[in-house]
């Protein structure tokens, strides 16, 4: 039968073989699969794992020190952390298409990883043999591993690999569901706050920027999204939601009258949906009030913005993301 402990002891002698005396490498993006997978790994090879986390800069806000802090501290698990905003920011000047920013941000992060992988491999030898991938069931079947479906946006967790890769994968959540996901995480013992956390796209925020990806647009768009999260788990609707991007419409501007003058400003999307497991989607029918307080402190507290809009469409036709 299935519960999160057989899971975990299933997975545990699973790695365990797998690995023997070998070491393995496991990249956190901050989000809830790397997390937990890495938890998994962790708790069936303990140090002979090492994590990478990569901040590309396009992280929402808090969500690097909570990898630094929380997740070290809950897990006790090494952690290598790669300061690499600029390079990113830089490869990213001047594009504005979506395909090619996934593109631009697999790439970098790719080379960005491989580069830390090399140090480690230094620092350790050549015993360094496994990489660790928080895959899920819905990753599979969307990047046609499963089904034969088309790959409908370029996922870089799942089919942006380098083909030279001289690593076995552990994939430990390959045929879980989002939601046993975190059951798991919690039984590993991770924080509520990493577990209970809402899937964020690898790309992070340089996907939720319609147009350009500049350093004050990112840091408008964090401000946004903190305060709708904030609002959201105020309001007790964490657990009713799947997840809800925070978009900035930066190639957008509008009308706007603020204190005594006119404004020329941004327009803020809100999107939240309600889901299994992101393959469909529903909008979530959000309480007035909460979205009032949203728009209200979105426009009173950031700078450039003059609207808030509310994104009324299911999966599909419209994807979660906007890019
Ligand atoms: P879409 O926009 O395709 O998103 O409806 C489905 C789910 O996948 C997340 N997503 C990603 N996750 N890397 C990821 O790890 C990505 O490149 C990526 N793109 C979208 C999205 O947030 C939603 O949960």
């Amino acid at each position: 039968s299935w519960t999160t402990g057989n899971v975990i002891e299933e997975q545990v002698e699973a790695i365990r073989a797998q690995v023997g005396d070998k070491r393995a490498i496991c990249g956190l993006s901050g989000g809830v699969d790397s997390a937990v997978a890495a938890a998994l790994v962790q708790k069936a090879i303990g140090s002979q794992l090492t994590c990478v986390y990569v901040d590309h800069g396009l992280m929402r806000k808090g969500e690097t020190e909570q990898v630094e802090k929380d997740f070290v501290a809950s897990t006790g698990v090494n952690l290598k952390v790669v300061d690499a905003e600029e390079r990113f920011l830089k490869a990213l000047a001047g594009v504005s298409d979506p395909e090619e920013k996934r593109k631009i941000i697999g790439r970098e992060f790719i080379r960005v990883f491989e580069q830390a992988q090399a140090e480690i491999i230094a620092d350790e030898g050549p015993a360094v043999e496994f990489l660790v991938q928080g895959t899920l069931y819905p990753d599979v079947v969307e990047s046609g591993g499963g089904t034969g479906t088309a790959n409908i946006k370029s996922h870089h967790n799942v089919g942006g690999l380098p083909e030279d890769l001289e690593f076995q994968l552990i994939e430990p959540l390959r045929k879980l569901f989002k939601d046993e996901v975190r059951m798991v995480g919690q039984e590993l013992g991770l924080p509520e706050e990493i577990v209970q956390r809402q899937p964020f796209p690898g790309p992070g925020l340089g996907i939720r920027i319609v147009g350009e990806v500049t350093k004050e647009r990112l840091d408008l768009l964090r401000e946004a999204d903190a305060i709708a999260r904030e609002e959201l788990t105020a309001a007790g609707l964490d657990r009713d939601i799947w997840q809800c991007p925070v978009v900035l419409l930066a190639d957008v501007r509008s009308v706007g009258v603020q204190g005594d003058g006119r404004t020329y400003g941004h327009p803020i999307v809100l999107r939240p949906v309600s889901s299994e497991d992101a393959m469909t989607a529903d909008w979530s029918r959000l309480p007035y009030d909460v979205l009032a307080k949203i728009s209200t402190r979105i426009t009173n507290e950031v700078r450039d913005v003059n609207r808030v809009v509310l994104d009324v469409t299911s999966k599909p036709p419209g994807t979660i993301e906007w890019e």
